[in-house]
């Protein structure tokens, strides 16, 4: 658990950070979100004392930052630096080795770790571990730097944009992979960015900063559909209901949809169509292979009637949000998406009927302050 108490920094006449009160929970990540300047890397290092309050305290799982020894509690923290900050003599493997080394582990431990990281965070080891940082693209760099940041597994992390500087389908792959090790490893996170959608993707409270001074800190939900002041509202952005539906996995809106085998016979079809108008088509292992328009068929040939697709593009998996379905569809042209489990198999359907339902839901919950003081 991470808290802060009234912190303020000043740097001679500019306060960088001003009255700062934040908890994070054990577990949960904190994403620092507001203008370049408001004080949010001013803010990372006050917590592993790269930088000291002015005044106030910074407790780390209940202790006072500034009664630990600096080493003591840096070891206790995987830290991204903006500027990512490999050390240019040492390799990618020996990089990512700093920490376990400092604490003493064996050295096949180490080697193992590195691969290990490397793996996880896209970086094909035995391309990369006998690697110089300068022999690296940023992106690249920025993944040895959360590679390096986790090597130890400490129980809190503090990461400044750590993916700033990987472009857009990388940056992605990077969410969802973090996604998915946060859920696995529960670590107390504080993470910057710049980028709202990387923070209400990824953050279980927003905090949205501006000038030093904390405007708002609650869930994504809850900055999207209650903005406190002008500022977040404006901050946050018009499509404020397209941006909740990052928030929303298919399976919760996804309900059941026909299916017939591709080589059924032409009765089975229609007759798994019911009063639907399409049914979807499956190989003999259950994925999608194409659906039938009932509205196409003619003289009972239904051969005229069955879409034939590449499955991988037109479904979407388990774990994709709302937002995916509805960008897949817009650009398929499609008014449903067929959900797919782990194996490809057909679990159900999305309909833009549903989508658009849950964006007008949003629109309704919208607080007075946003109301009263919005554009
Ligand atoms: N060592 C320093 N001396 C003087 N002023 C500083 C120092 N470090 C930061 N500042 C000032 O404090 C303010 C906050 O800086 P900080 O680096 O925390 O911003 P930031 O929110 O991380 O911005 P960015 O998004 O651009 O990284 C800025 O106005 C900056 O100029
Ligand atoms: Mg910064």
């Amino acid at each position: 658990m991470i808290r802060l108490e009234n912190v303020t920094k000043r740097f001679s006449e500019k306060t960088a950070v001003d009255g700062l009160t934040l908890e994070v929970p054990e577990g949960e990540v904190c994403v620092l979100i507001g203008p370049s300047g408001c004080g949010k890397t001013t803010t990372l290092r006050m917590v592993n004392r790269l930088i000291e309050p002015t005044s106030g305290r910074i407790l780390v799982n209940g202790r006072d930052v500034m009664s630990m020894r600096p080493e003591e509690l840096r070891r206790g923290l995987g830290y991204v630096i903006q500027s990512i900050g490999l050390f240019p003599h040492l390799t990618v493997a020996e990089n990512i080795g700093v920490v376990p080394r400092l604490l003493g582990w064996e050295k096949p431990r180490i080697a193992d770790r590195a691969r290990e990281l490397l793996s996880l965070v896209g970086l094909e080891p035995d391309s990369y571990l006998r690697a110089y940082p300068r022999q690296l693209s940023g992106g690249e760099a920025q993944r040895v730097g959360v590679a390096r940041a986790l090597a130890a597994d400490p129980p809190v992390l503090l990461m400044d944009e750590p993916f700033g500087a990987v472009d857009p389908l990388n940056r992605e792959r990077l969410q969802a992979e973090f996604g998915r090790i946060q859920r696995e490893l529960h670590k107390t996170v504080v993470f910057v960015t710049h980028d709202i959608d990387e923070a209400i993707r990824l953050a279980d409270r927003v905090a949205i900063m501006r000038d030093g001074r904390l405007q708002q800190y609650d869930t994504p939900e809850n900055v999207l559909n209650r903005p406190a002041n002008k500022f977040v509202h404006d901050f946050v952005g018009a499509d404020r209901a397209l941006k909740r539906l990052v928030r929303i996995k298919v399976t919760e809106v996804m309900r059941p949809a026909p299916q017939a085998a591709i080589d059924d016979a032409p009765e089975a079809m229609r007759e798994r169509a019911g009063a639907g108008r399409f049914v979807y088509l499956t190989d003999d292992e259950g994925r999608l292979a194409g659906w039938l328009d009932t509205d196409d068929i003619r003289d009972d040939a239904v051969a005229d009637a069955i879409t034939t697709v590449d499955r991988l593009q037109a479904t979407v998996a388990r774990d994709a949000s709302l937002r995916d379905a509805l960008s897949r569809m817009l650009g398929l042209g499609f008014r449903s998406i067929a959900v797919t489990d782990d194996e490809g198999r057909i679990m159900g359907e999305v309909t833009f009927a549903a989508i658009e339902a849950v964006m007008s839901e949003a629109e309704e919950h919208r607080g007075p302050t946003a109301d009263g003081e919005g554009a």
